[in-house]
């Protein structure tokens, strides 16, 4: 068996960083923050999430992951070398680490190398890039060598993987460049429409988790929000309703339910009639929007989960993956 010592979740929202016997040791928002004359870091994480449209002209706060994929190659690597670092102090290695990145589905050879190139640079010796939905079935504990048709969809921030796993590949899949982030852009457009009421993007996210939902709840329920007024300039705060936010997000729930019938039209009947029966597992931080695995299950008549630490079985899977990798190996010698 390959043995990994890191698997790492480059996720758009967060670096998730998983090591052998330890488990999940960084998981954090992809977000760095350094001075714009001296580029000197100031902050990495939520210390730098924190300062986001809080800072002066002097600090750059960035986020170097766009839909999966590096999109500030300078900053990311400067960011991912940090978190290497922080998770190398929590556990000693001996020697340079074997590392498991996820990756998007059809991402293009010059996206993947620019992951490969910055993992590289932070002094990992062998690394392999794993496609996100294979590592979130490995992270739930599917078997995914047997041949029964697994369907997986991970709502990230910035992405939606859909795909059908048997067999240990994945048999049907697409990429959607939507994800939390573009809930928590909806909301935002929907209460400056509704209210006239500007949120900055933190409180947007936070009314998002607090509140928000993509189905009805059958209690109704409400949370304040403070922002400030398109009118006067002045801040002020609102009672939000969960079930008036529905609406917000329509469009949106619309694309992944059209991205799941997608996959499902193009799969053979065998492998529907396995997702009839094992359901669908929902994994990344966008499933946890109340309601998500009911509106999936309202529209498609098919149940659904949610993994049980779905924003950081992605990165576990990566590093549990030794195994995998190997069979996939050997079977590419063949
Ligand atoms: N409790 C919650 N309720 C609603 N949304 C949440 C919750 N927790 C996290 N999120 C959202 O989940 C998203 C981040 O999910 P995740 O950490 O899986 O993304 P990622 O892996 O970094 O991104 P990607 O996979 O797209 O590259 C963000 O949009 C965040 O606001
Ligand atoms: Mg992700």
């Amino acid at each position: 068996m390959y043995r990994i010592d890191m698997g790492i979740d480059l996720g758009t929202s967060k670096v998730c960083i998983y090591m052998r016997d330890k488990g999940i040791v960084i998981n954090q928002p992809s977000v760095l923050a350094y001075e714009r004359k001296e580029k000197k870091i100031i902050a990495v994480g939520y210390k730098a999430k924190k300062m986001l449209g809080k800072t002066t002209e002097a600090i750059v706060v960035e986020k170097p992951m766009q839909h999966g994929v590096i999109s500030e190659y300078a900053i990311a690597e400067r960011m991912i070398k940090a978190f290497i670092k922080n998770a190398l102090r929590k556990r000693r290695l001996l020697g340079r680490p074997n590392v498991c990145v996820t990756v998007p589905q059809g991402i293009t050879e010059v996206e993947r190398r620019a992951v490969e190139d910055a993992i590289v640079k932070t002094g990992a010796k062998e690394i392999f890039l794993l496609e996100s939905p294979i590592a979130s079935a490995l992270g739930t504990g599917v078997d995914i060598m047997e041949t029964t048709g697994h369907m997986i969809v991970d709502i990230g921030g910035g992405t939606t993987e859909i795909a059908i796993i048997s067999a240990g590949d994945i048999a049907y899949g697409i990429s959607l460049k939507i994800g939390g982030d573009d809930f928590t852009d909806a909301l935002a457009r929907f209460v400056r429409r509704k209210y006239n009421i500007e949120l900055g993007e933190l409180s947007a996210e936070d009314a998002k988790v607090e509140i928000a939902g993509v189905y009805p709840r059958t209690v109704d329920s409400s949370y304040e929000i403070k922002g400030k007024s398109q009118i006067n300039g002045l801040p002020v705060r609102l009672d939000l309703g969960a079930n008036e936010t529905v609406e917000a997000f329509d469009d949106l729930v619309n694309q992944i339910i059209d991205g799941i019938m997608k996959v499902l039209d193009q799969a053979e009947t065998e492998l529907i009639a396995d997702v009839g029966k094992e359901g669908i597992l929902l994994s990344g931080g966008g499933s946890l929007i109340y309601g998500m695995d009911k509106v999936i299950t309202a529209r498609t008549g098919i149940k659904v989960s949610i993994a049980d630490e779905p924003d950081s079985v992605v990165a576990a899977g990566a590093g549990m993956a030794g195994e995998y990798i190997m069979v996939q190996d050997e079977e590419n010698k063949k």
